[in-house]
């Protein structure tokens, strides 16, 4: 969420920053700027437009220099207006740039105000320019240092000052930051996929690091001020990866891309054992007596889905919650219970919350289903789980999610081997099964004709309600969440046998029901509940398996789904939900990678 670039080097660093720029402007698309430093004069340029409005304000006014930073923004505190943009200024001598929010801005303001500071945004973050400001006496680092002390929530900056031309200063707390070594040239960047193509030698900043940034060296202190080392890494981000290739959209390329990813997050897979999720999982699992799943958005969904296999597979207890809810509620610890936290980015703020509240609580035993290895969950947690979906850029998630349940299913019959609940001839069953997996995504990918044929009249509704039943139940909620976040139509998501209680008041014909129908065990209740609809009018779209016998007859639509894939099934039926949004949402027009008023990686509560 929000993005920051910066660059002090021995060129013009504009192109680099803007490449980078939009290469984050995925994290958040409110506004967007850049602050630059030449002969000793800061200058900046804003944008509530996107990147490519900004690149061409840039071009038009000739800025350029040596030493800049720049940032994309996600608007918390204050509007997306060019006066809250970053980068911040304070007067003409130090320029900044925040990811988070500072908690107690309204206080450090009225104290900067008191001090003939003048604020110019509504913004947390300029308090801490004017503060860096302060104690600025011709050191940066040193100003830094003892600003950020004096700041509570989360951040990650990065600060420049018109008087020191090739310095520029970066901290962290609650918010990623990398450092990104060149030669004779360095970066900052809130995400090393900012500087790919650039540099890919690496060195993410800890909790509480401050860095000092020059052309040839850079130098990093520790919460307490003491020099520190880390390590730098190689890291492949490829550039290509920001790149659509033959798609549209981002979105529409992560849906297809869903059989490789799958196969990837499955590389290695031999059979089923606890070191999948780490060299000392075995005591940690097998200590376990129940589940308690944390996460947020689509990667709840795929949380609330893993519950059904968790219970019928392993006979484990599971709960899930909404990681921002769970924070906050007097909840009964549990001192045996598995806490799993569900993450793409892996820097989600509430899940990061709740998985320290829980352990607090006395839980310790975690393990964390997370796309991105370098990150906070994954340092924080005892176990984890890589999957290998690859950057995900478009807001909508979709391989993150396939990935997660491929990912959760495996932990599903780890758990289910180490309760003695595994057969042999199980085990050789689900990894046949998950190893056919890609093949079969790529079946229903095929669909993607039909689906488009449905989206025209999808996009002209206002409304739609998705049913479900069992473990498809979730699979309707993530259906729901898909159309609404692109398409802009309300959408709901019902299990099946609850429509009675309520939704069904809402069904005419005006109202289309997209259902999802694999042949299960509920393949019989389900049917009743189609004929509650059909009977008031509705419209039935139905995502129907080809054994179940459901076929196309007058108020009733229906799509054969290649295979019913038993256990797995929900990895198959996700996907022409995914399609259904993406190409309603391409008629309706709207902007399908950056929906309006979203972001992709929520690092703030
Ligand atoms: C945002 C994204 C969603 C994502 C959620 C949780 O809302 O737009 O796609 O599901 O955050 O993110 P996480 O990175 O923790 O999975």
């Amino acid at each position: 969420m929000c993005g920051i670039v910066g660059a002090v080097a021995k060129r013009n660093v504009v192109p680099v920053m803007l490449e980078g720029l939009k290469r984050l402007e995925y994290r958040g698309y409110d506004s967007c700027g850049i602050a630059l430093c030449a002969e000793g004069q800061l200058e900046r340029s804003r944008s509530t437009s996107r990147v490519a409005e900004l690149e061409k304000q840039v071009s038009n006014r000739h800025l350029s220099g040596f030493l800049g930073i720049a940032h994309t923004r996600w608007a918390t505190h204050g509007a997306p207006t060019t006066d809250n943009a970053h980068p911040h200024f304070s007067g003409k001598r130090i320029a900044l740039v925040h990811n988070g929010i500072i908690e107690n801005h309204a206080e450090l303001r009225e104290e900067l105000k008191a001090q003939g500071y003048v604020f110019s945004s509504q913004t947390d973050t300029e308090v801490i320019a004017h503060l860096i400001d302060r104690f600025y006496r011709g050191d940066l680092l040193k100003a830094v240092q003892a600003a950020v002390v004096r700041l509570r929530g989360a951040f990650a900056i990065a600060v420049i000052c018109g008087n020191e031309p090739q310095r520029m200063v970066g901290a962290r707390q609650g918010s990623p930051l990398v450092v990104g070594i060149g030669e004779h040239e360095n970066f900052l960047a809130s995400d090393a996929l900012a500087l790919a193509g650039t540099t890919n030698r690496i060195v993410y900043l800890e909790e509480g690091d401050v860095v000092d940034i020059h052309l040839n060296d850079c130098h990093i202190y520790d919460a307490g001020g003491k020099p520190a080392l880390r390590e730098v890494r190689m890291v492949s981000v490829y550039a290509g990866v920001s790149e659509l290739g033959p798609y549209r959209h981002f979105m529409q390329k992560e849906i297809f891309e869903q059989p490789r990813a799958i196969a990837d997050t499955l590389q290695g897979l031999e059979g089923i054992a606890p070191d999948l999720f780490g060299a000392d999982a075995l005591p940690v699992l097998r200590k376990a007596d129940s589940v308690l799943i944390l996460a947020c958005g689509t990667s709840y969904y795929a949380g609330l889905t893993a519950k059904y296999w968790l219970e019928s597979v392993a006979r484990i207890p599971v709960e899930v919650e909404i990681a921002s809810e769970y924070r906050y509620r007097d909840s009964v610890p549990h001192e045996n219970r598995l806490v799993v936290t569900i993450s793409q980015s892996g820097e989600t703020a509430d899940t990061l919350a709740a998985l320290r509240h829980a352990r607090e609580l006395g839980m310790d035993g975690s393990l964390t289903i997370c796309n991105v290895a370098t990150s906070a969950m994954v340092r924080e947690c005892a176990l984890a789980y890589i999957t290998r979906a690859g950057v995900e850029i478009g807001v909508a998630s979709t391989k993150a999610f396939t990935t997660q349940l491929t990912a959760l299913f495996l932990l599903s019959l780890t758990i289910a081997q180490i309760r003695g609940r595994l057969t042999p001839e199980q085990e050789a069953e689900y990894i046949r099964m998950l190893r056919h997996l890609p093949a079969a995504v790529s079946a229903v990918l095929a669909l993607e004709p039909q689906i488009i044929a449905w989206a025209e009249e999808f996009s002209r509704h206002n409304d739609a309600l998705f049913l479900g039943r069992g473990i498809h139940y979730p699979i309707a909620l993530e259906g729901a969440l898909k159309l609404k976040e692109i398409s802009y139509i309300h959408a709901e998501a019902y299990p099946a046998g609850e429509l009675k209680h309520g939704p069904l008041a809402l069904v005419t014909e005006k109202m289309p029901v997209v259902t999802i129908a694999p042949n299960d065990d509920l393949l019989e209740k389900l049917k009743s509940n189609m004929q509650e609809v059909r009977a008031r009018g509705g419209q039935l779209y139905v995502f129907a398996d080809s054994d179940t016998k459901i076929v196309s007859e007058e108020g009733i639509h229906v799509i054969r789904m290649p295979e019913n894939y038993g256990l797995l099934s929900p990895i198959l039926h996700v996907i022409p939900l995914q399609l259904l949004a993406y190409h309603t949402a391409l008629v309706r027009g709207t902007d399908v990678d950056k929906p309006r008023n979203l972001a992709k990686s929520v690092t703030v509560e």
